[in-house]
């Protein structure tokens, strides 16, 4: 637990990443649920299976393949994470945020992190992309819980402008240019995989919450941590209040609300990249 015995760690993971690439990009997308196809623009394209990286975890999750996936967009060096892990799935914080060390190594120092959420902010409509410009957490581990390896990163990591300014304005300005348009908002994580009762969404807008979802928080606070600059997109897969306005969810709705709406962010993440 903590952080002390994953310098040696990410060390073995990056030597077997080393046999396949020398990439060493600055950027790294992650994509989150329904967010598969941003692969398809990438060029000279090399994969590397997370079930073949010493120490990584597996993903259980179908809707997300498993990969590292190095390759340029839009001219620059980038890599994707194709498959993300959920504390849901059962993995410790630790698994769930493994994958930064090992990027990290590599040479990421911004990181584009992409998600689904329920909507809670009564303005959003299904589809909509939205900015996180700050989070409220509320799952039940933090990721850096343990005893802490002073060489990566501080015992206290402060949390202000976790989600640098400068980097929302270039978001902003790039997404005025190409007229696509771009919510901003806060974000409540918690660890599902049950989605909320009408009552509990009540709850997270009280609270001051505009995005509701299960992901994204334990990455943040590791790039925090790591010092690793966010920029975080979400797509409202579904509208969770007024509690009037909720309907049935499944996993398959929320998959193809994002795939709908996952060209708008595609063409701004295309854009951004280049700016940042
Ligand atoms: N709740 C939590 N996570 C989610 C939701 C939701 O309504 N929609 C997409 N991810």
């Amino acid at each position: 637990m903590g952080t002390v015995g994953i310098k040696s760690k990410v060390q073995d993971s990056v030597e077997y990443i080393r046999k396949f690439t020398k990439s060493t990009p600055q950027i790294s997308i992650v994509l989150g649920t329904g967010m598969y196809s941003l692969a398809d623009l990438l060029e000279d394209v090399i994969s590397v299976d997370y079930s073949k990286i010493p120490h990584f975890p597996t993903s259980t999750v179908e809707s997300h393949k498993s990969k590292l996936i190095f390759g340029r967009l839009n001219g620059i060096d980038v890599v994707l994470t194709a498959g993300r892990f959920h504390y849901y799935e059962g993995y410790s914080m630790e698994e769930v945020t493994y994958y930064i060390h090992v990027l990290k190594s590599l040479g990421v120092n911004t990181s584009i992190l992409t998600s689904a959420s329920g909507g809670l902010n009564p303005h959003y409509r299904e589809g909509e992309l939205v900015m996180i410009t700050d989070h409220i957490n509320l799952f039940s581990e933090n990721p850096l819980r343990g005893q802490n390896d002073d060489e990566l990163g501080p015992r206290f990591p402060d949390m202000l402008n976790s989600y640098p300014s400068e980097l929302r304005d270039i978001a902003v300005k790039v997404s005025k240019n190409l007229n696509i348009p771009l919510k901003e908002g806060i974000y409540l994580g918690w660890q599902g995989p049950s989605l909320e009762t009408p009552a509990e969404y009540k709850m997270a807008n009280l609270l001051g919450a505009d995005l509701v979802g299960m992901s994204t928080i334990p990455e943040v606070i590791i790039n925090k941590y790591r010092d690793i600059k966010t920029l975080a997109f979400s797509i409202v897969s579904n509208v969770c209040y007024p509690p009037s306005a909720i309907t049935e969810t499944t996993i398959n709705e929320v998959i193809e609300v994002v795939n709908n709406n996952a060209k708008q962010l595609q063409k701004l993440v295309f854009a951004l990249i280049k700016k940042i």
